[in-house]
C-alpha cells in the first residue's frame, strides 16, 4: 500500500484530506464538483488566484529556454530581472537579493547572514535572535528556537538553540484592566529588559512578523510599537528583520507591510508565498546592498543550496509580479481590504462566535468565540475553528484555520482571499461565511454538548 503522511499535521485521525480537483482564479472544485471561493488564497500565498494564463504561459517559455543552471556557476536571466523588480518594489535601496526555495529556508538565509554581517563587524558575542511569542517563522530545526509556539518546537527541544523570546503586543486576549496603549509599553518594556538581561553585546537580531500572519491571526501592532522597537534596535546595534512571508507582496495594501510604517525601516526582510504566488517555490532574502558587502569584504557568504535563485520560479515570480502591478493588485487589495473588514464587522455583530475582526489590507482574520461579551473560547476539544471551516465549505468557502499553542492563544480564520478579487467576489465570500457562521451556530453547541 502507498503510504503518503502529510495529513497526519493537521488530522492525525483521519485516513485521507478531501481531494481538490481544480483551480481557478478565486475559485477551488472538490472531488465531488462542488465549488468553493479559496477565501485564504491557498495557505496565504496564492496571491494572484490560480491558473493564471499569462504566469502559466511565461512558466512555459522559461521551461523551453532553461530549467536549471548551477547557481554556484552561473547567473540566469529570470534571477537577475527578479532582483531588479524586487528592489524597485522594495525602495529603500535594498538591491541585494538571494532566491531560495520557500520561506523557512529564507529566514534560515537571514539569520545566516545577519550571522556573517557581525562576525564581519567583530561582534563574534552576538549570537542571540530575540523573538516574539505567539510568531512562526519557519519548521527547519535552527529555526524552532525562534519560533513562539512551543506545539511546534517541544518535541525537538534538545536539537536547537532556544533563543530569547518577548511578548507579541495582543491586545485582544490582555489582561483585565490593562490599556492596549498599556500593551503597547508592557511588551516594549520586555523587550528593553530581555535586551538589558542578555547582554546588548550578545543580540544579533529582532525578528517580527510586522503584520501576524497565521500564528497570532494577524495582529497589527500600534505605530509607537513599531517606531520604538526601530528605536530599540538602532540604540543597541540589533539588526531589525521582518518576517515578511506572509505578510509582504502586496498582501496588506503596500508591497511590504513595512512600508505602513516610514518611521519603521528594517534592516532585512524576507519573502515568500505570495511573492512567485505559490506557482513554483520561491524565498526571498532583501537587504541594503551595503550591508552584504560588509560580508563580501570579510571573505563571502557561507550559505547556499541547489536550488537558489531556480529560473523557473524566478521566471514564475516575474509573471505574477508582472500580474500584481500590472492590474493594480496591491491597490485592489487596499480597498477590498475595507469592503471585507467592513463587511465582516457588520457579520460580528449578528454572530456571537466572531469575537474579533483584524489585519490590514487583504491579511485579515477573525477570532472565533464561544460568547463574545466575555471572549471565552471553546475547549481545545470542540475544535471550534475546524468545524467552522467545514460549515463553510459547505456554504460555498473555504478558510484557513489554526489555534495557536494549542488554543491558549485563541484560535481563528484567516480570511484572505486573493487580492484579484473584485466587489462582487467579497460580498460573495462574506454571503458564504454568513451562512456557515449560522450553520456552525445552529450545530455547534450540540456536538461540544
Ligand atoms: C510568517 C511566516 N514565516 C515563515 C513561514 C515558513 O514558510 P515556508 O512554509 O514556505 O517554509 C511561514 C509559513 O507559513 C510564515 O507564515
Amino acid at each position: 500500500m502507498v503510504f503518503r503522511f502529510q495529513h497526519f499535521v493537521t488530522r492525525p485521525n483521519s485516513p485521507e484530506m478531501p481531494r481538490i480537483a481544480r483551480a481557478e482564479g478565486i475559485y477551488l472544485w472538490d472531488g465531488d464538483g462542488h465549488r468553493m471561493i479559496d477565501g485564504s488564497s491557498g495557505a496565504i500565498s496564492v496571491n494572484i488566484g490560480h491558473c493564471n494564463p499569462e504566469v502559466t504561459a511565461a512558466m512555459q517559455a522559461q521551461i523551453e529556454q532553461l530549467t536549471y543552471a548551477n547557481p554556484m556557476q552561473w547567473e540566469n536571466g529570470a534571477n537577475i530581472e527578479l532582483a531588479e523588480r524586487l528592489a524597485a518594489l522594495v525602495g529603500w535601496g535594498f538591491d541585494a537579493a538571494f532566491f531560495v526555495s520557500g520561506g523557512s529556508e529564507a529566514n534560515e538565509a537571514a539569520i545566516k547572514l545577519a550571522r556573517q554581517v557581525a562576525l564581519a563587524r567583530g561582534q563574534d558575542a552576538r549570537r542571540k535572535v530575540i523573538s516574539r511569542v505567539p510568531s512562526y517563522h519557519g519548521a527547519t530545526t535552527a529555526l524552532l528556537g525562534v519560533v513562539g509556539d512551543p506545539n511546534y518546537s517541544d518535541p525537538f527541544d534538545p536539537l536547537f538553540v532556544s533563543h530569547p523570546k518577548v511578548p507579541a503586543p495582543i491586545t485582544y486576549r490582555r489582561p483585565a484592566g490593562e490599556t492596549p496603549e498599556a500593551v503597547t509599553e508592557r511588551c516594549l518594556t520586555a523587550l528593553e529588559d530581555t535586551i538589558a538581561r542578555e547582554g546588548p553585546e550578545t543580540i544579533l537580531a529582532f525578528l517580527i512578523e510586522p503584520v501576524g500572519g497565521v500564528s497570532t491571526g494577524a495582529l497589527v501592532a500600534s505605530d509607537r510599537y513599531m517606531t520604538r522597537i526601530r528605536e530599540i534596535c538602532t540604540q543597541h546595534g540589533i539588526l531589525l528583520m521582518f518576517d515578511e512571508i506572509m505578510s509582504g507582496a502586496g498582501r496588506t495594501g503596500r508591497f511590504l507591510a513595512a512600508h505602513h510604517w516610514p518611521d519603521c525601516r528594517p534592516d532585512i526582510v524576507t519573502l515568500a508565498k505570495g511573492v512567485s504566488g505559490s506557482y513554483a517555490p520561491l524565498g526571498a532574502v532583501m537587504a541594503a546592498g551595503e550591508l552584504v558587502m560588509e560580508v563580501r569584504a570579510a571573505g563571502g557568504l557561507r550559505h547556499g543550496h541547489t536550488y537558489i535563485g531556480h529560473p523557473l520560479s524566478c521566471a514564475a515570480s516575474n509573471a505574477v509580479l508582472k500580474v500584481v502591478e500590472g492590474q493594480g493588485l496591491i491597490e485592489n487589495a487596499a480597498r477590498m481590504g475595507e469592503r471585507l473588514r467592513a463587511g465582516l464587522e457588520t457579520l460580528a455583530s449578528r454572530h456571537q462566535a466572531i469575537g474579533d475582526v483584524r489585519g490590514l489590507g487583504l491579511l485579515l482574520a477573525m477570532e472565533i468565540v464561544r460568547e463574545r461579551n466575555t471572549r471565552s473560547p471553546w475547549p481545545a476539544e470542540a475544535m471550534a475553528s475546524e468545524y467552522l471551516v467545514q460549515c463553510c465549505r459547505r456554504n460555498g468557502a473555504s478558510f484557513y484555520s489554526r489555534r495557536t499553542a494549542g488554543g491558549s492563544n485563541g484560535e481563528w480564520l484567516m480570511i484572505c482571499p486573493p487580492l484579484t478579487c473584485d466587489a462582487d467576489q467579497i460580498d460573495e465570500l462574506l454571503g458564504a461565511l454568513d451562512a456557515g457562521l449560522s450553520e456552525f451556530a445552529r450545530t455547534m453547541p450540540a456536538a461540544v454538548a
